[in-house]
């Protein structure tokens, strides 16, 4: 098997949109809030990308009402891109291309309530068929030198089962995550033996969280479709690999790159500052300002 014929078997990235994002209110009251931009990209548009950097070619957007500005994002805007030409405008009318997604490569299906992240995800099992799929969750941006979904991929075409992406959290927060329980690491791969959804520090079995990266199979839906509510009284995605867990391989995978919680304020604004930091175009300008202001503090 060469790396791509086992790469295309996963046809679809799974990504759930349906949050109110409460946190970010008032910016989320009219706008959702995975169209918030990092520099000049909104959330779901990284995430969009990362998928198709790892070869993926449908995207299935999870989404609920008040949220139609995210597929419309994906649409091609005649009118615009016609008015930039006219003017012009080509790097403008280049950066307005780039959110164009190919004609039926973005599906939106509809989450009819707000259950849970394990919910969403079994909102899509239609769209998705009988095969493994990706999750990507907005919220989690990461950033490094290769897109973290392609590593992935590459690391599970040696594995199979199942992959969540992880990274090593501070002891205290532990009830923020997914928390797994590990077994014999290998390079960048971790065996995982069990999986908690946001456990108390005290009760977590490691200090290795869940970021939102997944591949998963059809198993999960099978375990979704049983409804049974976890931490938070929601259907959780973790507790589906949990139970899953014993059938297939899961394992986790310490992703290279950096990762920024921008379900968070600070967290999003270190984000946009890394992604200002890491542009050719903004570099320097962004570092002065850092001066500046660190010279107040
Ligand atoms: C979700 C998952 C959790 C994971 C986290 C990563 O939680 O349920 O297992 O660790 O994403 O960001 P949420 O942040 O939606 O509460």
């Amino acid at each position: 098997h060469g790396g791509g014929a086992m790469s295309a078997r996963i046809g679809a990235a799974v990504i759930p949109v349906g949050g109110l994002g409460t946190r970010f209110l008032p910016a989320t009251k009219a706008a959702p809030k995975e169209m918030l931009p990092v520099v000049d990209k909104p959330l779901i548009q990284y995430a969009a990308e990362e998928a198709r950097a790892a070869g993926i070619e449908r995207i299935v957007l999870v989404t609920a009402r008040g949220k139609s500005a995210i597929a419309d994002h994906f649409d091609e805007a005649p009118e615009l891109a016609a008015a930039l030409a006219a003017s012009g405008k080509t790097a403008e009318a280049a950066a307005l291309a780039a959110s164009d997604a190919a004609p039926g490569t973005v599906l939106t299906v509809r989450q009819p309530r707000p259950l849970g992240l394990g919910h969403a995800v079994l909102c899509a099992r239609a769209a998705v068929g009988d095969e493994p799929f990706a999750v990507l969750l907005p919220d989690d941006l990461i950033v490094g030198p290769r897109p973290c979904l392609a590593q992935m991929i590459e690391a599970w075409e040696r594995t199979g089962g199942m992959l969540v992406a992880a990274m090593r959290v501070p002891a205290a927060e532990t009830g923020r995550y997914g928390i797994v329980a590990p077994g014999a690491r290998k390079g960048r791969l971790v065996a995982v033996s069990g999986l908690v959804e946001k456990p108390a520090p005290g009760a977590a079995p490691s200090d290795l969280a869940i970021v939102g990266r997944y591949i998963l199979g059809p198993a999960a839906f099978a375990h979704l479709e049983r409804g049974r509510r976890g931490a938070g009284g929601e259907i959780q995605l973790t507790d589906a690999i949990a139970a899953a867990a014993g059938a297939a391989p899961v394992h986790a995978f310490l992703f290279e790159g950096e990762r920024f919680d921008c379900g968070d304020k600070l967290g999003f604004l270190e984000a946009s500052i890394a992604c200002a930091l890491a542009r050719p175009d903004m570099a320097d300008g962004m570092r002065a300002i850092l001066a500046r202001r660190a010279g107040r503090a």
